[in-house]
């Protein structure tokens, strides 16, 4: 049944911004000293969830075709995609926004952070809950793709370009396609396939084999004409540290 939009809405639509706005100066380091015009008028991003918050509004109080229209010149301006039945908590954050995909019935905890190129998707034409729901304090990276009615457990970051297509465990990182934890509560995860990280690579393994098969005929040739050929020198293919990728 349709409601009446009131006061008590535009009251809750103006707090939601506000709070979108905090959370922009918050995780992102280039906005710590911006005023909030200068924010508003900027952030692709936070632009993004302003017109959502209204279409939201709109949306829930049944009125027809505006909502969609808000959202789809939203998408046209700030490259975002968010249906206005998508529910997303407050202290949300799109950093860089554009090629942000937020489905019909994904649903966003508190306190989460999208990088650009985020899809939080369907998997096919199923009807009903068919996208991802975030749990609080969720970050997911760049490019990253998080499909179907996956349920992401509060706290956890899912790594940049992650495809991400069962549940997630909350405090966990998960990176790769498929996506797969890597630390659970600050803990590298322990078990048979789990370290696929650091699972070897084939063509380093042939690489080095045949390496260690031209050394091998060196060395005989050597005995036989006894010319000293140069060592080969084999580089570690993947450095095994290296500086976090977190953050914008
Ligand atoms: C996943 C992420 C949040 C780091 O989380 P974390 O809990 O601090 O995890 P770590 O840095 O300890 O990494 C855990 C492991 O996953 C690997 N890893 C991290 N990010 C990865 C990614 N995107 N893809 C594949 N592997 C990744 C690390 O190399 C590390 O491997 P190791 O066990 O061999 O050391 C971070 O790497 C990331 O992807 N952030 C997104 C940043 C982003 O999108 N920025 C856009 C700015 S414009």
């Amino acid at each position: 049944m349709r409601q009446m939009l009131g006061l008590g809405t535009a009251k809750r639509v103006i707090s939601e911004v506000r709070s979108d706005l905090a959370a922009a100066r918050d995780r992102d380091p280039a906005a710590r000293t911006a005023g909030s015009i200068e924010i508003l008028l900027g952030w692709a991003g936070v632009q993004a969830l302003l017109a959502h918050r209204f279409a939201h509004a709109l949306h829930e109080h049944e009125v027809p075709v505006l909502p969609n229209l808000i959202a789809y010149g939203s998408r046209a301006v700030t490259g975002v995609e968010i249906h206005p039945a998508a529910k997303i908590g407050g202290d949300f954050f799109i950093d860089h926004g554009s090629g942000v995909v937020i489905g019909e019935t994904a649903e966003i905890g508190c306190c989460c952070t999208l990088y650009q190129g985020v899809t939080l998707g369907g998997t096919g034409f199923a009807r009903g809950k068919r996208h991802p729901t975030l749990g609080e304090y969720v970050t997911v990276g760049s490019g990253a793709k998080l499909l179907g009615p996956i349920m992401v457990g509060a706290g956890a970051k899912i790594g940049a370009n992650t495809v991400v297509i069962k549940d997630v465990p909350e405090n966990s990182t998960v990176v790769g396609n498929p996506g797969r934890p890597v630390r659970v509560e600050g803990r590298k995860v322990s078990g048979p396939d789990s370290d696929w990280t650091h699972l070897s690579d084939p063509v380093a393994d042939a690489l080095q084999a045949m390496v260690e098969r031209i050394v091998e005929l060196e060395a005989r040739l050597a005995e036989f004409d006894g010319k000293q050929r140069g060592v080969a020198i084999v580089r570690e293919l993947r450095p095994g540290s290296g500086p976090s990728s977190a953050g914008g």
